[in-house]
């Protein structure tokens, strides 16, 4: 029995070979498997042989028949390749499919283009934690432990066991915390530091995400007042909103900044007018102020030498005034359509 179906697989082995032909398989098929195949002769000689020789021939034949529907498989996938390649040739001359270019995120671009501006002005990138102790976001910034102004942060707050002097740690809302590690870090003016970092808040609508990215700007040196802080808003809106937009300030209240201000940008729609989308003529851009003394002494400079203007913006709102963007939350759906348009 072993010889026969050696002979028999060694024969279909040579015939499978030189097929050509997707018909001629077919009918090979039927001949390796078929009634009146040699295999199925043989597997009905089975019954014949004593009991004792039967399991060992049937499992012969069995294993003989994975083996041969292998090797038919394979010639039929070496057919249709073959045959495929003929009806769709190569073309080696065409020109091969380019990969598709992506490019920088939104927010990435406009940090990019917002950190060049103002390295114009002589502005240095520094970058601060974004899980930061409480004194660092809240005390140096003159709000004290248990005073109702923390409360405007909405703080993603951080299990963690307190420090003595330092409490515990938060998920920083905003990037004023940077404001008095660069005075610990710089120790003597003039400081011109930009701080671009993520912040957090329990915020979500169509003006506020959970994660958002502020910038924040700080500014000390001697004799630093008002019309530098106003010459900077200037300066910057012209170079990233175009040469018709123009900033006003309007008194405001930040516990580290004093006197305070919101900065507002002129509506690009309206003109000034007002409009459905910015109802009053103006867009908000952020807050700023002159830097508050208990924060310049939280930063050990004198206020009575030095003072400077601080101010943090959205990038993300940035992005939306420049862009007419009506919901910040579509930057971080990651939908390429939305993404492929800028
Ligand atoms: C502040 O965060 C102050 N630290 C800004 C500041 C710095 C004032 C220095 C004075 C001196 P405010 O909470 O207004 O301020 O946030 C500033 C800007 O961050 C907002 O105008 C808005 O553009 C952006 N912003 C705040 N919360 C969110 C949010 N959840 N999603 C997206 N953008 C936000």
């Amino acid at each position: 029995m072993d010889k026969d179906v050696e002979k028999i697989i060694k024969e279909a082995q040579e015939k499978l070979e030189k097929i050509a032909d997707l018909k001629l398989l077919d009918q090979t098929y039927i001949e390796l498997f078929g009634k009146n195949s040699h295999l199925n002769k043989l597997t009905k000689q089975i019954s014949n042989l004593p009991k004792d020789k039967r399991p060992k021939a049937g499992q012969t034949i069995n294993k003989a028949k994975k083996q041969l529907e292998k090797l038919f498989k394979e010639t039929k996938s070496r057919l249709i390749t073959h045959h495929s390649s003929l009806i769709n040739p190569i073309d080696i001359s065409a020109p091969g499919k380019k990969d598709e270019i992506g490019h920088l995120h939104l927010v990435s671009q406009a940090i990019e283009e917002i950190v060049e501006i103002f390295s114009r002005l002589g502005f240095y990138l520094q970058s601060y934690p974004e899980i930061d102790w409480e004194w660092y976001v809240f005390e140096s910034l003159n709000m004290p432990k248990n005073h109702p102004a923390r409360d405007e942060w909405e703080t993603f707050f951080v299990k963690s066991d307190p420090h003595a002097k330092y409490g515990g740690q938060v998920l920083t809302p905003h990037t004023s915390n940077g404001q008095v590690r660069e005075m610990e870090k710089t120790k003597t003016p003039p400081i011109r530091m930009i701080n671009i970092s993520r912040c957090y808040r329990r915020q979500i609508d169509i003006s506020h995400t959970p994660m958002f990215h502020q910038f924040e700007g700080l500014l000390i040196d001697k004799n630093i007042s008002i019309p530098d802080l106003r010459g900077t808003f200037d300066f910057f809106t012209k170079s990233f909103f175009g040469p018709d937009r123009v900033t006003r300030l309007r008194p405001h209240h930040f516990r580290f900044t004093e006197p305070s201000f919101e900065v507002d940008v002129i509506c690009d729609i309206c003109k000034g007018e007002g409009c459905r989308i910015c109802k009053s003529g103006w867009l908000e851009l952020g807050g700023a102020g002159m830097v508050h003394p208990k924060v310049l002494k939280a930063g050990n400079i004198d206020p009575q030498k030095y003072s400077g203007f601080a101010f943090g913006w959205g990038i993300e709102r940035t992005i939306a005034m420049k862009t007419g963007l009506g919901d910040i939350r579509l930057l971080y759906q990651n939908d390429i359509r939305f993404l492929e348009q800028f």
